[in-house]
C-alpha cells in the first residue's frame, strides 16, 4: 500500500511535558523487593539498591516515577516505612494478598529515586484513610517547620524536605477490588476536603483526582463529571488508566488499541470541559494518564499464587514482538494528544508488568516493550507536531476505524532534529512512505530504526535477552513501514 505523511512546522499540538515519559514502582510482587532493592546482591549499593537495575532505569531517562500505589496505597499507613527498619510492621498486604515487610518506604525510597534521577509522583491512601494523614504525609515530606512530622523526618536523618511536587487523591476508587471503594459522591467530597488540606501545608504541589478506572467501567463519565463538579478548583489533573491486550489471540484487532486509548483521551477532555463551561472557569484540567500499558499475559498464572508471601512472582507478564509495537502505538497517541496529557506512567517499570525484568539473585534483561519506551522517551523531548495522513483504513473488531498508518513528530528544543514516531498497523502488507516535512529545509533522514519481525509471538527472556531488539533499516532514499511495525526515524538539519 501507499501512504502519505505531512509534516509541517505550523501544525504545533504543544509543547511536550517531559512528565510524559514517567513510569511507576507499586509495592507489588517483585517490583520493590527483588527488583530494585535486594540488600546482598551483587551489584547492591550502600542502601541494598540494583546497580544493574538502577543502570537500565536510566537508559531510559524516566522524569518521574509512581510510588508507592497502585491498589496498594487504599491500605497502606505511610509511617510504616519510615524511621528505625528494626521497628517497622510487617503486615498482610490486602491488596495483592501478600506480606508486606516495610524494608523499604519514603524514607527509602526517595533517596532511590534522586539516585535514578526521578522525581517522585506520590499517592495518598484515601481508602482506608483520608485527609488527615493526607495532609501529615505531605508535612513529612515537604515541610520546613519546626512541627510534629516535619521533626519526624528530620529525627529519621533528613533535614532536608524531600519536595515532591505532584500527589494522586487515592487509586482507582470507583474499583470494586479497591480497598475502600467509593461511590462517586462519596470520593468527590472526600477529594476536595484532602485537597484543601494538603494544599494547606503545602500551596506548591498539584493533586491528580481520580478518574474512573478505565472506559470500559459503568461508572466511567458520570464519575469524572462528580468528581469535577465538586473538586474543580482544588485539583490539577484527572487520572486515567488503561490496560490493552490480546487475549483472544487476533493480533490485527490488538493493533488497534492506540485508536481506542486516543477516543478514551478524547472522551475525558470533552467531560474536563464540559464541567469548565459549567463552571465558566479559566482553568484547564490536564490529564495524568498514570496507568498505562499491556497487561494480559500473566493473569492466569497469578491466580496460582499462594496468599501470604513476601514479594511473590505476581504481573510477570512476559511481552512479545506485537506488545512492543503497540506499546510504541500507545506513545504515539500520548504524544498525539500531549497538549491535555501532560503526565503519563508507563505502569510499571521493574517485574510487574514491565520493561525491566530481574533473576531475583541473579542477572537482569529487557523486555521487547523497552525499545519503543526508550526510543521515544530519549527523541520525543521537545514540541509535537501533528502529521497529516493520509492511508488506508480497515474495520476490525472493536475499534470501527483503524487507519493502517499513523505517526507524530517531534521537533527537539534546538530545532536541529525532527523525530517522527510511525506505525504500520496492517499485518503483512508493507506500506511505501511519501513523506513531506514542511518548512525543515536542509533536514535530511539519518536514522531508521523498527521494531518488526516474522514472529510476532517472538519475546526476550534471560537466557535469550536479544532475541527481539530493534532493527536498523537501511537509509536509500525510500520510507517502507513494514507491514506490523512501530518505527523512529529521525531527520537532522
Ligand atoms: O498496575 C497494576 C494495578 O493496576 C494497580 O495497582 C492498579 O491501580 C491497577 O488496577
Amino acid at each position: 500500500m501507499k501512504a502519505q505523511i505531512k509534516i509541517s512546522k505550523d501544525s504545533v499540538i504543544s509543547k511536550i511535558d517531559d512528565r510524559i515519559y514517567s513510569s511507576f514502582i507499586e509495592h507489588l510482587g517483585r517490583a520493590v523487593y527483588g527488583g530494585i532493592y535486594e540488600p546482598g546482591h551483587a551489584t547492591a549499593d550502600d542502601m541494598g539498591f540494583r546497580q544493574d537495575v538502577m543502570e537500565l532505569i536510566k537508559e531510559l531517562n524516566v522524569p518521574m516515577i509512581r510510588y508507592p500505589g497502585g491498589n496498594f496505597v487504599s491500605g497502606y499507613n505511610w509511617e510504616d516505612g519510615t524511621g528505625d527498619k528494626a521497628l517497622r510492621p510487617r503486615k498482610m498486604e490486602l491488596a495483592w494478598g501478600s506480606i508486606e515487610t516495610n524494608e523499604v518506604g519514603i524514607d527509602e525510597f526517595q533517596e532511590w529515586a534522586k539516585r535514578a534521577s526521578s522525581d517522585i509522583m506520590m499517592a495518598v491512601n484515601l481508602g482506608t484513610r483520608g485527609a488527615d494523614d493526607a495532609r501529615n504525609v505531605v508535612e513529612y515530606c515537604n515541610s520546613k517547620t519546626d512541627t510534629y512530622y516535619a521533626n519526624k523526618r528530620r529525627e529519621n536523618g533528613f533535614d532536608e524536605p524531600f519536595n515532591i511536587k505532584l500527589w494522586c487523591l487515592g487509586n482507582e476508587m470507583d474499583g470494586d477490588w479497591q480497598i475502600g471503594t467509593k461511590r462517586a459522591g462519596e470520593y468527590a467530597r472526600l477529594a476536595c476536603e484532602t485537597a484543601k488540606l494538603m494544599k494547606m501545608v503545602d500551596p506548591s504541589i498539584e493533586l491528580v483526582a481520580c478518574g474512573s478506572s478505565g472506559p470500559f467501567m459503568e461508572t466511567f463519565g458520570e464519575w469524572e463529571e462528580t468528581v469535577l463538579r465538586e473538586a474543580y478548583n482544588h485539583v490539577d489533573y484527572l487520572s486515567l488508566h488503561s490496560y490493552y491486550g490480546n487475549p483472544e489471540n487476533n493480533s490485527q484487532e490488538y493493533f488497534g488499541s492506540a485508536v481506542i486509548m486516543d477516543k478514551f483521551i478524547k472522551d475525558v477532555i470533552a467531560i474536563c470541559d464540559k464541567v469548565k463551561e459549567e463552571k465558566k472557569s479559566d482553568k484547564k484540567i490536564m490529564l495524568s494518564f498514570d496507568e498505562w500499558n499491556v497487561w494480559f499475559h500473566s493473569n492466569e498464572q497469578d491466580k496460582k499464587q499462594e496468599p501470604w508471601q513476601v514479594a511473590p512472582p505476581l504481573l510477570e507478564d512476559m511481552y512479545n514482538l506485537e506488545d512492543a509495537i503497540v506499546v510504541g502505538d500507545l506513545m504515539i497517541a500520548l504524544l498525539k494528544n500531549s497538549d491535555r496529557v501532560k503526565v503519563a506512567c508507563l505502569a510499571q517499570l521493574v517485574n510487574v508488568i514491565a520493561p525491566i525484568m530481574t533473576v531475583t539473585g541473579g542477572g537482569v534483561w529487557k523486555q521487547t516493550i523497552f525499545y519503543p519506551f526508550k526510543y521515544t522517551s530519549l527523541n520525543g523531548r521537545g514540541t509535537a507536531l501533528k502529521a497529516d495522513i493520509e492511508c488506508e483504513s480497515f474495520t476490525e473488531g472493536k475499534a470501527v476505524d483503524i487507519p493502517a498508518v499513523d505517526a507524530v513528530a517531534v521537533i527537539s528544543d534546538d530545532e536541529s532534529e525532527v523525530s517522527v514516531f510511525a506505525v504500520n498497523r496492517k499485518i503483512g502488507e508493507d506500506a511505501e512512505i511519501e513523506l513531506s516535512l514542511e518548512g525543515f529545509e536542509g533536514y535530511k533522514l539519518t536514522e531508521h530504526v523498527s521494531m518488526e519481525g516474522d514472529d510476532l509471538k517472538a519475546g526476550n527472556s534471560i537466557d535469550e535477552p536479544d532475541k527481539v531488539t530493534p532493527v536498523e533499516k537501511c537509509i536509500d532514499g525510500s520510507i517502507v513501514l513494514t507491514g506490523g511495525s512501530w518505527n523512529y526515524l529521525k531527520f537532522k538539519k
